[in-house]
């Protein structure tokens, strides 16, 4: 593993893609930073991170073995290798809210934001950037946020739980390069946030409806059951969970 630190950077994300296009990285390359100034999160939002206090890396990954339609499987074992770095350090009521946020109860305390390179129609290489709450306290404006000393209050080492951390991702994508396809839905689907609970959510034009999260489809689309005993696939720009 080949671990690039920084101390400020616009983004880890867009530096890595970034040293990307000129050079292909050295697979699990790793690029941590102290500070974002311009963190991004899902659907164009902002990632917000005080200096210092929590984890915000990148992985490059290699993922050539995959074919495009399975690009979900590498969200998939983000989310597992989160959790289970998780539970190693005993934090409570884990759960996976798709498509790859991370809850302790109902506080969100990490965020993924994958972004794939594809080219004519092949999947190459993955940027997998993980913001991971660890010792910040406050949360302004962000009432779901929490982080792992809120939780705990526990002081962590940040450099340990980075470790622990990359540990879990190197096996979780070595598992996604043997192709155990059924075992990662499996564990991954177990661990979902409110899945088979009647639960509410938002549709695109804001109307609010009531379903059973059955699962993930092999795209990625969460599936829903809805009233009328149908099951539906939304993507993530067509539905939201509340919680
Ligand atoms: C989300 O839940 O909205 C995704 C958040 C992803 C944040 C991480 S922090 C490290 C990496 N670099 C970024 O700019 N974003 C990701």
């Amino acid at each position: 593993m080949h671990i690039i630190k920084l101390n400020a950077i616009d983004s880890t994300n867009a530096y890595l893609k970034a040293i990307s296009v000129k050079k292909v990285p050295k697979d699990f390359t790793v690029v941590v930073a102290e500070e974002q100034t311009k963190g991004r999160g899902q659907m164009g939002a902002h990632w917000q991170s005080e200096t210092s206090k929590n984890l915000t890396l990148s992985l490059f990954k290699e993922v050539s073995f995959l074919k495009v339609e399975q690009q979900f499987y590498i969200s998939k074992v983000v989310a597992l290798a989160i959790i289970k770095t998780l539970e190693i350090l005993n934090i409570p009521k884990l759960s996976i809210k798709w498509p790859n946020d991370i809850l302790s109860a109902n506080k969100k305390i990490s965020g993924v934001l994958i972004e794939n390179v594809i080219k004519n129609n092949k999947l190459q290489g993955s940027i997998v950037g993980i913001g991971l709450n660890i010792n910040q306290k406050f949360f302004n404006n962000l009432p779901k946020a929490s982080s792992l000393h809120l939780l705990t209050g526990v002081v962590y080492n940040k450099d340990e739980v980075m470790s622990l951390l990359l540990k879990q991702l190197e096996f979780y994508f070595r598992k996604l390069e043997s192709l155990s396809f059924k075992d990662i839905s499996e564990e991954y689907e177990s661990l979902m946030f409110r899945i088979n609970k009647p639960s509410t959510f938002k549709a695109l034009n804001e109307t609010q409806f009531i379903g059973y999260i059955k699962g993930v489809s092999e795209e990625g689309k969460l599936q829903i059951l809805l009233e009328d005993n149908i099951i539906k696939a939304f993507d993530l720009k067509e539905v939201s969970l509340e919680y």
